[in-house]
Order: structure tokens, then sequence, then C-alpha cells
């Protein structure tokens, strides 16, 4: 119970030109844990509403169990629906609160009871239960919010951006108490939020979205080593993967990355990619993360790694890890290195990279040609 299934699905809203969710094609198994990310206004809370029956759909077909939903009515979608503004009832008790929605559908007294106790110890708001939502403080009413979708025991749980009113510590903990409730109930959840790393811990799958569209879908991790996109590839991760601009030829057999400050032998590992790459594409991107940036303290002849000269521009250290930001010509990178050595401002290391762990993506697409999985 609680597939759903997008098949081709838009939103257009009245008056705007382009649509707010443009082809959302997608199955979502039965306990599943799914996460929509995205930037601001790329449509994360329009799928998320077309699907609670909140909005109207445009076009394409929309199915919970394999039943057509389309224009169910949100009451009748065995869905439970968590906001970002809690929305909770003012002047009931939280106990009241967590109730309502079983007592509008004729729940038995004593299995409301039941339930909300229940949820409440799951939640450890026991306590809580005579308050009303303004003796509460936010990281409580987030939980009444959850308490109250929880203990309708619905099919499917959908919640959108429902921690970004708590601080980080809260934001941890209740992250980690939803992580364990949604396998616990094992009830399919999606989720959304604009926060990478909330996407990359809590999905068993990410879809990433951009302007209604959707860019990819996949498990975190393939997520970050695979990206599809120079899009995927610069919203996942944080500090974000370095970009450079150049050329990819084939010289003598050998595949080399170059431009006018380096010009890098590439692994073979890539070749097999390379040659089904279209002959007509000239200028890529290459993509490399900070952790897969080298430095060196000077510059040093290595071609393995392909060291050129950089420039120091500052460093950023957060306690575990230390970011050198370098200039190598105009191209600008970060370096994620070892806090033992420390580097400042107008040092002129050698840099270098983890020349296996490359990703190379068509300029004018952006869409991935090497790099990933694959060539690894
Ligand atoms: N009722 C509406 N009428 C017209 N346009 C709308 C309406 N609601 C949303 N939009 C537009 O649709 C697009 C998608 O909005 P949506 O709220 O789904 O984005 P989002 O991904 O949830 O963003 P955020 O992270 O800011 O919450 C935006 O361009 C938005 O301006
Ligand atoms: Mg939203």
């Amino acid at each position: 119970m609680g597939s759903i299934t997008f098949n081709h699905v838009f939103k257009q809203y009245k008056g705007e030109s382009r649509p707010a969710v443009n082809d959302f094609h997608l199955s979502i198994e039965e306990g599943e844990f799914l996460v929509l990310v995205g930037p601001s206004g790329c449509g994360k809370s329009t799928t998320l509403r077309m699907l609670a029956g909140l909005e109207e759909i445009s076009d394409g077909e929309l199915y919970i169990d394999e039943k057509f939903m389309n224009y169910v009515s949100p009451k009748d979608r065995d869905i439970a629906m968590v906001f970002q503004n809690y929305a909770l009832y003012p002047n009931l008790t939280v106990h009241e609160n967590i109730a309502l929605g079983l007592k509008l559908r004729k729940t038995p007294k004593y299995d409301i009871e039941l339930r909300v106790n229940r949820v409440a110890k799951i939640l450890e708001i026991s306590h809580l239960l005579d308050r009303k939502p303004s003796q509460l403080s936010g990281g409580q009413k987030q939980r009444v919010a959850l308490g109250r979708a929880i203990a309708r025991e619905p099919q499917v749980f959908l919640m959108d951006e429902p921690l970004s009113n708590l601080d980080a510590k809260l934001r941890a903990q209740t992250r980690a108490e939803i992580i364990k409730l949604q396998s616990d109930l094992k009830r399919t959840m999606v989720y959304v939020t604009h926060d990478q790393v909330e996407a990359m811990t809590m999905g068993t799958r990410i879809v990433v979205m951009k302007d209604g569209v959707i860019q990819q879908v996949a498990p975190p991790r393939q997520l970050y080593d695979e990206p599809a996109n120079l899009f995927v590839a610069g919203f996942i991760g944080s500090p974000q993967m370095n970009f450079v601009e150049g050329n990819v030829t084939l010289e003598e057999g050998r595949y080399y990355f170059s431009n006018k400050r380096m010009k890098l032998l590439l692994p073979r590992a890539y070749d097999a990619q390379f040659e089904k790459m279209n002959r007509a594409v000239r200028n890529v991107v290459l993509g490399v993360r900070p952790e897969h940036v080298l430095l060196k303290p000077s510059e040093e002849s290595d071609d393995e790694n392909g060291f050129v000269a950089s420039v120091v521009q500052m460093t950023e250290v957060t306690g575990a890890d230390s970011y050198v930001y370098v200039a190598v010509g105009e191209s600008k990178l970060i370096a994620r290195t070892d806090p033992g050595i420390s580097y400042s401002k107008d040092d002129i290391p050698a840099i270098g990279f983890n020349m296996k762990k490359l990703h190379f993506f068509d300029e004018n697409t952006g869409v991935s040609l090497a790099g990933g999985g694959e060539a690894q």
C-alpha cells in the first residue's frame, strides 16, 4: 500500500507562461522515503500539493495504489501532510490537535486515546498533551504537527520543509526522529526540502528539480558520484564541485583535457565514454569535488596528477577539514585539505587532481559526458 505513480504530470498556474511542474514522470514504491530537492521556486511544493489533492493537475495522471486520483478529494486520499508552518489549531490542546483528524474520521473514542498516547510517547510529548500551542517551543510544535500526521496512520506521508523553522540542533534531532519513524512505520514518505544536506541524509531516493523539470532521480551516493548534469553536480555537495572550462582532445590515441593553464593526460578509464561522445562537442566543463583536489606546498613536477601552479586566496577551517580557495588563472577552485598543513593568502602551492574522480560535462547542454561510476 502507498505506491504512487506520476504519469507525465504538468501544472500550469492560470496566467503563467511556463508550467510550474513540467512533465513530472515518476513511480514511488510503497514504503519508500523519497526526497524532492531543488532551489526555491522549482516546483517542489506544487508537486506535493498535487499529490495531496490541494492543487489541480493541469495534465497527466496521478495514481495511488494504482487508483486514478486526479479528481479524488484530499480527505479521501489516505494521505497526511505536514507543512512548514505547523498549522496547529491555537484554541485546541496538543491532545485535541492530534486527535482532531481521527475525530473527523469518526474513529472510536478508545482508539483515539490509544493512538494519541502512542504517538505522544514516540515523539516524547506525553507531558505536553494538555498545553495549548502557544505554550510550546518551536520544536515541540513541530513534533505535535508530526504527531497529528502520524496518529492518522495514513498510507502516505507528505512533508513540506517541516524542519525549516527549527534551530540547527533541533533540526538534526527531529530529522533523525523522522527517519526512524518512517523506517518503523514503513509508510511511503515524500519529503520536500531545499537543503541538500537534509536530502542526502534522509532520502533513499532523491529527485532533483529545477524550473519544474526533474533533473535526476537517484539514491544519495549515486547522485553525488554520478551527477547527470552540471546543475546536479553543482547543487549536491558542499562546498560545491569545482568547474574548469576547457577542451577534450585526442592525441595519438590518448585523451587530454586542456585549457590555457593546464593540460591533463586522462586515464584510460574515461576512453570508452569519450569514444561515445558526439564529435561536435568542443567545449567541456571539467568537474572535480574539493576532496579530489590535491595541493602540494610547492610546485613540483608530477605528470600523473598534472600539477600546476596556483595562488591561495583564502583558507577556511571548519574543524575537521580545511578548505583552501585557490586561483589557477581565471579558474577559482576549492581544495579540501588536511588541516595539519596550513596555507595562507598568496602562497603558491601546486594543484592537481585525483585523476580517477573527474567529471566532464558538455558546456552547452550541461549533460554529463564522462566520469562518475563507469570511469572509476
Ligand atoms: N498559486 C500560484 N499561482 C501562480 N504561480 C504559482 C502559484 N504557486 C506557485 N507558483 C509558482 O510556481 C513555481 C513553483 O512554485 P513552488 O511553490 O512549487 O516552488 P518550491 O519549489 O516549493 O519553492 P520553495 O523552495 O521556495 O518553497 C514558482 O515559480 C511559483 O512562483
Ligand atoms: Mg515550497
